[in-house]
């Protein structure tokens, strides 16, 4: 059996991603659970739920609730990283100041992202040191912490041999979609993919050796990559935001219908419309924090009343597929998934330390990317520009340079000038001061 630590306990995904570790209590047998976070209160109220969804399928799980990281990562085998550094009163600054410039308001791209990324790195890098001092020697931190391209990179640059598996759901959530499209389950679809996280392409969508990206590409310039019935699409994308970011993919495909793009390509390919069909004075993290994070606390104030957990926290792809690469990590399976990797020759046109996202077979020894070629030069351009981008950022923060800080912002696609960029980081620098203390 194994002992398992989340890192960023209070998170709203917790009790979700803790059901899919208990529906798959067989493949991955686990004698302790520990929740870890800086906030304590906040994650003691979300252990809770967790608690009583594990309830419902053990009691023979050791729980811990800690801020200390030697309770929390002592002797574990597994960490699952989820932080997010400055919640969501932090993700609503990063989205509402580039949108009072005009600019793309996301947590993950953009100046957002950006910003976002230089609050991550070092708290990353302290949780991968605590886990190196106190877990197993051949422990595996499997981390959807965001930005999740910046994070990769810092965690390349500044602990080049840690064990870091740096996963995202939007792929596996993209091929939910794909699936219900073409009416198969989505285990059957084999696709190739190329990329930065946030920032790639399906470049084949297969379903028994047939090629099926001419039919998806059809769909999508009627629908976009949505199929009429919604509930196809787990709860996790199903608010409105997310039905237009899956819609809007196809004014990406109306544009550029070579591959079928990620949908976080329309942030860089179409800023100016994103900006125009943006709230700036209600965002994703409104949304969210009056949305998922309201609900969570509800739910579990409610439960203490009564005993009754009225959200059940239904397992989607989310959650799956953390316990899906945990469990291949685990028993040395080899399948293969989208995930992040350095290049290293797998993309030979791309700088060779690039963090790329594409398909690996995931062993014990961790994931082992498959060759994937050359890449054309419209992609190979749009990748190196939000590369040197990302890679500038995290020297920005390692080096405390504001000069760098603004060149990594002048370089995203999403920002129109040098003027602007400055403007928008300028703002972000006064917002986080107390992460930032030395830009
Ligand atoms: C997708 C992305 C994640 C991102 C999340 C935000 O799943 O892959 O990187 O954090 O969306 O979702 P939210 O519901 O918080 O807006
Ligand atoms: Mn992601």
């Amino acid at each position: 059996t194994y002992k398992l630590a989340v890192a960023g306990g209070g998170s709203t995904y917790t009790p979700g991603i803790i059901r899919s570790l208990m529906d798959r209590l067989e493949d991955l047998p686990l004698s302790e659970i520990r929740f870890y976070d800086i906030d304590g209160e906040r994650q003691s109220q979300v252990v809770v739920a967790a608690k009583a969804v594990i309830e419902e399928y053990t009691d023979k799980i050791k729980v811990i609730d800690t801020t200390d990281p030697q309770t929390a990562f002592d002797d574990v085998d597994f960490v699952f990283a989820q932080m997010r550094v400055g919640k969501y009163a932090m993700r609503e600054l990063d989205e509402k100041i580039p949108l009072s410039h005009h600019v793309v308001g996301q947590e993950t791209c953009g100046p957002g992202g950006l910003a976002y990324g230089l609050r991550t790195i070092f708290p990353m890098i302290e949780l991968i040191d605590y886990v190196e001092k106190y877990a197993k020697e051949t422990a595996w931190i499997v981390n959807y912490s965001n930005p999740a391209s910046i994070v990769a990179e810092g965690v390349r640059k500044l602990r080049p041999n840690s064990r870091v598996l740096n996963i995202c759901d939007m792929p596996v959530a993209t091929m939910r979609n794909i699936a219900a499209i073409l009416g198969v389950e989505r285990e059957e679809l084999e696709v190739d993919y190329f990329g930065l996280n946030h920032f790639g392409w399906f470049t084949s969508i297969k379903v028994e050796g047939q090629e099926k990206l001419p039919e998806i590409r059809e769909h999508v310039y009627k629908y976009g990559l949505l199929t009429e019935d919604i509930s196809k699409i787990d709860y996790r994308h199903a608010d409105s935001s997310w039905i237009k970011t899956f819609k809007n993919i196809k004014l990406i495909m109306d544009h550029f219908p070579e591959y079928l793009p990620n949908p976080y390509l329309q942030y860089y390919l179409f800023p100016d419309y994103i900006v125009e069909t943006s709230n700036k004075d209600y965002t994703r993290a409104n949304e969210v924090m009056d949305g998922r994070e309201k609900t969570l606390f509800e739910t579990v104030k409610k439960y203490e009343e009564t005993g009754i957990l009225e959200d059940s926290f239904a397992v989607g792809v989310h959650g799956t597929f953390i316990v899906d690469v945990t469990v291949s990590l685990a028993q040395n399976l080899g399948k293969r998934y989208l995930v992040m990797v350095e290049n290293n020759g797998t993309i030979p046109n791309l700088p060779a330390d690039a963090m790329i996202e594409v398909p690996a077979l995931i062993t014990s020894d961790g994931p082992k990317p498959e060759f994937v070629g050359d890449i054309p030069y419209f992609y190979k351009a749009m990748i190196d520009q939000q590369l040197a981008s990302e890679k500038i950022l995290v020297e920005a923060i390692v080096e405390g340079s504001y000069e760098k800080a603004l060149q990594a912002f002048t370089l995203n696609k999403t920002l129109p000038s040098a003027k602007v960029a400055k403007a928008v980081l300028d703002d972000l620098i006064e917002a986080n001061k107390e992460y930032w203390p030395t830009l």
